[in-house]
């Protein structure tokens, strides 16, 4: 079973144009001018039930924008994209409910717990076991 499944999957982000000052507050809701962002381009792919996969790639290649899209945050601009079968933003709810995300942990060790627990989170992430 297909638990994720990307078709042609595309996000462009809007670039508002601003322009300073209380004035240029106001022009900037006026006129409402911005430039295309492309984030996430044409990508395609499918993860069935029980893959572990990892997600590569240089800062600002997009991997933040694919996930908000995978947990229905953002709208895809073009392309499918299927959790389960349901389309995320769609189904935001329902879906987040089946669903973890932790997001950005520069370090691996958490200042709040003891080394020893850090440890013992990532043995089980990583499937490692104890006397390793
Ligand atoms: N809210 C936004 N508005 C406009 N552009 C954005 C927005 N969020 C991200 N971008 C742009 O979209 C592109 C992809 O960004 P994204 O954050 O998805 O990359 P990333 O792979 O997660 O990067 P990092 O490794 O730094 O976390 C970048 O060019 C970024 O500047
Ligand atoms: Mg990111």
């Amino acid at each position: 079973m297909n638990i994720i499944e990307a078709q042609n999957l595309t996000k462009e982000y809007k670039r508002f144009k601003r322009f300073p000052g209380f004035w240029g507050a106001m022009r900037t809701l006026m006129t409402q001018q911005y430039s295309k962002v492309p984030a996430v381009n044409d990508l395609s792919f499918k993860i069935n039930a029980g893959e572990t996969v990892g997600y590569l790639g240089p800062n600002g290649a997009g991997k933040s924008t694919m996930i908000k899209m995978l947990t229905g945050i953002l709208v895809p601009t073009a392309g499918q994209l299927f959790v389960r079968g349901k389309i995320p933003h769609q189904s935001r709810m329902e879906n987040a409910r089946k669903m973890g995300v932790v997001f950005g942990q520069r370090s691996q060790l958490w200042w709040e717990l003891p080394m020893i627990d850090s440890f013992e989170v990532h043995r089980h992430v990583y499937k490692i076991d104890e006397k390793t």
